[in-house]
């Protein structure tokens, strides 16, 4: 396996050679994104100056550090953690532009929104067709001058006096609950929110920690403004997300056995970890702790005998970023896989269902792609072939893990988006010691 092509700094294409078929040693993986973003921007709301260790130093992240240098925020970074030291903002001189972080317009929309002055949120071409209205409207309801541009970005704000709203949201998403929370912080009166399932809790997490109390009841949460925010020394364990590449490239690739330290292992996150066990995954916690706000572990991964399943409806939410590397492990499982009800994977950095089983078409898999899912029936042998990422880093990874099980040479083209949340991803598959050279 392996051969990689560079233009100037940035990974353009990559190519993947099968074998050496197995994966061996330890590894950590980047710092959380989620979690990333939501220190980056909490702390500059905080009455103080704060920390953040392990911080992820991404595409996706640094468009939210650049946001709120161009806000005020003053920043000191020092290799692996990061000083953030609030300053009153300013209005901005031109558009803050989030690139492709969805992250980080959601959430920022819903700070801005509370702001005595005037603001424009954009991103790049892809950021731009990704849906906005979700957010915008629970913001109009709270007092919000909030617009989309054909419910997309730029989204333009003006000052607004903010009320506690009481709103349920109609699908799953931490993004909107996130972008609500935060305007709930300069809102006047409770805000009430319900979930129709829980997406991950990073935000309410962070929050109570520095300080501001949250009453959380099923899928209900209730915070009352105005709030104001504590520093905090955040701690930011490794991405989860970034965790399952690796971990399926363990359990598919014959003979290999791969350990992943430092694991952020939230609940809400590892919807995947449940699936590949239910799926025969030889997958082991071998420690678990609390760091800071969340449950980190060490990870033990080893060639399975995977077999099919039916992801259960609730797991969907709590594995939705993971579908991607999902279809790869369930292409090399016995039997049936079926995923249904992760309709939201059509409006991800790509339509992640399109996307993916038209790529791994290419390298002869059969996919039964259905409007909310797939069906995909496992034991294939897929073969090299061109492929192309769509600028989407989860594409990106997995494409590349298919390609290590498969027959012969694969060509994946613009692997530069791995950058947005996976930094090293090639360099991390090397050091197990997939044999990739220039
Ligand atoms: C994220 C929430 C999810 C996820 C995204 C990160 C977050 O999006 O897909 O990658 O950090 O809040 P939705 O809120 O749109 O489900």
């Amino acid at each position: 396996m392996g051969q990689t092509f560079f233009k100037g700094t940035i990974l353009e294409c990559c190519q993947i050679h099968p074998g050496p078929q197995s994966l061996q040693g330890s590894c950590t993986v980047p710092g959380d994104k989620s979690l990333t973003h939501r220190a980056l921007l909490l702390a500059s709301l905080a009455q103080g100056t704060s920390q953040i260790d392990g911080w992820l130093q991404s595409g996706d992240t640094c468009a939210t550090l650049a946001g709120i240098q161009q806000l005020g925020t003053k920043v000191i970074v020092e290799q692996n953690s990061i000083q953030i030291h609030p300053q009153s903002w300013h209005a901005p001189h031109c558009p803050l532009d989030l690139h492709h972080a969805g992250t980080g317009v959601r959430l920022l929309a819903g700070i801005m929104v509370g702001q005595p002055f005037s603001s424009v949120l954009d991103g790049s071409s892809q950021l731009r067709k990704r849906p906005m209205q979700r957010i915008v409207k629970p913001l109009q309801a709270m007092g919000a001058r909030i617009h989309a541009t054909d419910g997309h970005a730029p989204l333009y704000i003006e000052p607004a006096h903010l009320t506690g709203v009481q709103y349920q949201l109609p699908i799953a998403s931490a993004q909107v609950k996130s972008a609500i929370l935060l305007a709930a912080l300069s809102a006047q009166g409770t805000t009430v929110l319900t979930e129709p399932e829980q997406s991950r809790d990073h935000t309410e997490r962070l929050l109570q920690a520095m300080g501001v109390p949250l009453c959380i009841q099923d899928r209900s949460i209730c915070i009352t403004g105005p709030a104001c925010l504590q520093p905090l020394h955040f701690y930011i364990p490794g991405d989860f997300s970034s965790a399952a590449f690796l971990i399926v490239a363990g359990l598919i690739l014959p003979h290999s056995k791969i350990t992943i330290t430092n694991v952020n292992m939230n609940l809400t996150r590892t919807g995947l970890w449940d699936a590949l066990i239910a799926m025969g995954g030889n997958c082991q916690v071998l420690q678990q702790h609390i760091e800071g706000q969340e449950p980190v572990a060490t990870l033990e991964v080893q060639h399975s005998d995977l077999h099919g399943i039916t992801i259960p409806s609730p797991w969907v939410v709590r594995m939705i970023d993971e579908f991607p590397i999902l279809m790869v492990a369930a292409l090399h499982a016995h039997g049936k896989t079926i995923v249904t009800g992760a309709q939201e994977l059509r409006v991800k950095e790509s339509d992640r269902l399109a996307v993916m089983s038209q790529e791994l078409q290419k390298m002869g898999a059969q996919i039964q792609e259905t409007l909310d899912g797939f069906e995909i029936q496992g034991h294939q042998k897929l073969h090299g072939a061109e492929v192309q990422t769509h600028d989407d880093h989860r594409i990106a990874m997995s494409l590349s893990i298919a390609a290590l099980a498969a027959a012969s040479t694969t060509l994946i083209q613009d692997t530069a988006c791995t950058e947005d949340s996976f930094p090293n991803f090639f360099k991390t598959l090397q050091s197990l010691g997939a044999a990739m050279g220039k």
